[in-house]
């Protein structure tokens, strides 16, 4: 498939087989995959944690509203956590960056404020979303991203540390039945001319 193909076939799965899992070398490679995701100044405040444990998993569909479901019955659920304050971000991560981009964080970002820098951090990890999203459907991998959840108690259940869950992300394979795919319901998206300017 081209990438068109996989944008028009990919779609959020509403119901997983919970007999099919992802082999462990698909996983593997999605590890590394969603490792080489690109950031603003390759800043890369994040965390991803996978969970196919069944109790862990279980523990997490308690505070998953009407995700309950997928997250028992994904093979495995993939959470996206941010690091939880600038401070920690600057100690744990801008040490590691070249000096010219950690002089472009200190002169333009920094003095913005905390609350600023927490946003442009915090969109580093949605844009991971979306090239994990395109990397399971290249793989054939169903996928939910679930902004639905009680992130505040997933980061008790999984012991988060420095790390704030933003986000998870349920992978697996499609129930038959799954209703939401494009074959049974068709993708609704706004037309090109109202959402593409071209000058
Ligand atoms: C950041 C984000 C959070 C989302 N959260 C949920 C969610 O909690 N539960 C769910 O079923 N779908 C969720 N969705 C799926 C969207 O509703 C879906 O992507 C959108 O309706 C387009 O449909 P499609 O993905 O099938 O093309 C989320 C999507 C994104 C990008």
């Amino acid at each position: 498939m081209n990438f068109l193909q996989i944008a028009q076939s990919r779609y959020t799965t509403k119901k997983y087989d919970p007999n099919k899992k992802v082999d462990e070398v698909t996983i593997e490679n999605l590890k590394e995959i969603i490792r080489l995701s690109p950031s603003s100044i390759n800043s890369q405040p994040w965390k991803f944690t996978f969970v196919s444990d069944e109790k862990v998993k279980s523990e997490l569909a308690e505070f998953s509203y009407n995700n309950k479901q997928k997250v028992l019955n994904a093979s495995h659920v993939v959470v996206f956590g941010v690091i939880k304050d600038a401070e920690a971000f600057e100690n744990e991560k801008l040490t590691l960056l070249p000096e010219g981009v950690t002089s472009y964080y200190n002169r333009v970002l920094k003095p913005k404020g905390d609350a600023q820098v927490m946003t442009w951090l915090t969109s580093q990890v949605y844009l991971s979303l979306g090239f994990f999203l395109s990397a399971t459907a290249s793989l054939g991998i169903d996928s939910t991203p679930m902004e639905g959840i009680q992130t505040e108690a997933y980061d008790r259940v999984l012991q988060n540390g420095d790390y704030k869950t933003l986000f998870a992300v349920a992978i697996g394979y499609r129930d038959n039945e799954d209703s939401n795919q494009p074959t049974h319901t068709p993708k609704f998206r706004l037309e090109k001319d109202q959402i593409i300017r071209s000058i």
